[in-house]
């Protein structure tokens, strides 16, 4: 049986609700990012914008952290008791080991006795571990199930849900096994935050950050103006980081959904020299978005010191990932250990260092053939 067509699912949100669209054809979905007094309290929200937003299906898997099991899984789970699907709910150990080959095979073995056939929806509750392993079992399990995406994390809520890509870890490396596949709804409820760690928190700002530097000027100046509240997590400054970095991530993946074209390539701006921290560092140390502001500082010197822009756009960068009590710099930053780890980086080109590098603050080039010992000089500042 083929899965149903996507319904036209945009056209009436409820006031607490906006919706931006995912511009992708016959592939395009809404995030309906909510946020308001009524919170965990109303538990029929999702369950119609889901309805909406799958068209016909007689099944729901939720798949969830249990971490949030207590919190937003059964916030959906109540709500989806309110319709006539089927309800089934499958839990996953908080922590990136459950991105392994291991907990896919369970994970289908599990999906198999609920009876899941190509009328059920898989719903992924948690962060970006939980979205990547729930969205690849959705991706693959019977050649590909409905997805919807319910992001608990910052990171997930402003990054990992949006933009199809799932995936799982090998021993070898992170996220090597995996495939494009959209969802049909990504469901952002801004009082699932109020759980979530300070320091989770924090490292999903880096990811914020970044899209003001990379294509959005404005949004940038928003967050130097509004940094301390949204540290503080008040609700309206919160939503709109929330709600313009996913505009700015829908804009990006509509121009370039597979990464064909290089302009998806701009969404990694600071994650080469990350990468190379977090695996030098030892995968676990630092959180990803720490890394990513210790690795957008090094991508701003490195640009500066190739003449592609003004300190001044290095000095604009540097405060506000202070203000957001974000890492500036890594200590044992090891220079060659990190060269090496770039140069085996899947995004390298031919063996030649490639990087992507702001001009302004707002625009980012993807540039080629950097000079290694300009490389090293930028690690070398940020130490
Ligand atoms: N698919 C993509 O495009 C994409 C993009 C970026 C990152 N990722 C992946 O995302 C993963 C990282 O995501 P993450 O940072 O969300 O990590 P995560 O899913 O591990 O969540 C971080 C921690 O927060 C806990 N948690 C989640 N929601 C909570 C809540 N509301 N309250 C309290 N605790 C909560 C989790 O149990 C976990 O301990 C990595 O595996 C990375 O590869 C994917
Ligand atoms: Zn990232």
């Amino acid at each position: 049986m083929p899965i149903p067509p996507r319904p036209d699912s945009t056209s009436n949100p409820p006031a607490d609700t906006s919706v931006i669209t995912v511009e992708l054809g016959d592939r395009a979905y809404p995030i309906a990012i909510k946020s308001g007094e009524t919170g965990l309290a109303d538990p029929s929200g999702f369950a119609s914008h889901f309805l909406d937003a799958v068209g016909d299906c007689t099944h729901a898997i939720v798949v969830q952290d249990v971490a949030i099991a207590d919190s937003a899984g059964s916030m959906i789970t109540q709500s989806l008791k309110s319709s006539p699907l089927r309800l089934s709910v499958i839990q996953i150990a908080s922590g990136e080991t459950s991105k392994s080959t291991d907990r896919i095979a369970q994970l289908w073995n599990e999906m198999l006795d609920t009876a899941a056939d190509r009328r059920s929806v898989v719903i992924a509750v948690g962060g970006g571990v939980i979205g990547d392993l729930a969205g690849f079992a959705a991706a693959t399990f019977t050649r590909g199930l409905r997805l919807v995406q319910v992001p608990t994390t910052l990171l997930a809520m402003v990054d990992s849900s949006v933009g199809g890509k799932t995936g799982i870890n090998l021993p070898g490396g992170k996220n090597l096994v995996g495939s494009f596949w959209q969802p049909h709804m990504v469901w952002i409820d801004t009082d699932f935050l109020s759980t979530l760690p300070e320091r989770e928190y924090i490292s999903g700002l880096a990811e914020v950050i970044k899209y003001g530097v990379i294509e959005d000027a404005d949004f940038f100046e928003y967050l130097e103006a509004n940094i301390a509240a949204i540290l503080q997590r008040e609700p309206e400054p919160t939503r709109t980081a929330i709600a313009k970095s996913c505009e700015s991530k829908a804009r990006v993946v509509a121009d370039d959904e597979r990464e064909t074209t290089g302009r998806r390539a701009i969404l990694n701006y600071g994650h080469t020299f990350a990468h190379a921290v977090e695996s030098t560092a030892g995968y676990g140390v630092m959180l990803h978005g720490e890394a990513v502001s210790i690795g957008m500082q090094m991508a701003a010197e490195l640009s500066v010191s190739l003449g592609r822009c003004d300190r001044e756009l290095l000095e604009r960068q540097t405060a506000l990932l202070a203000a957001a009590g974000l890492p500036l710099t890594w200590e044992d930053a090891d220079v060659n250990d990190m060269i090496a780890v770039m140069a085996r980086d899947k995004k390298v080109a031919h063996g030649k260092l490639r990087f992507v590098l702001p001009d302004r603050i707002g625009n980012v080039e993807l540039v080629g053939d950097v000079p290694a010992d300009e490389v090293a000089a930028a690690i070398r500042a940020c130490r």
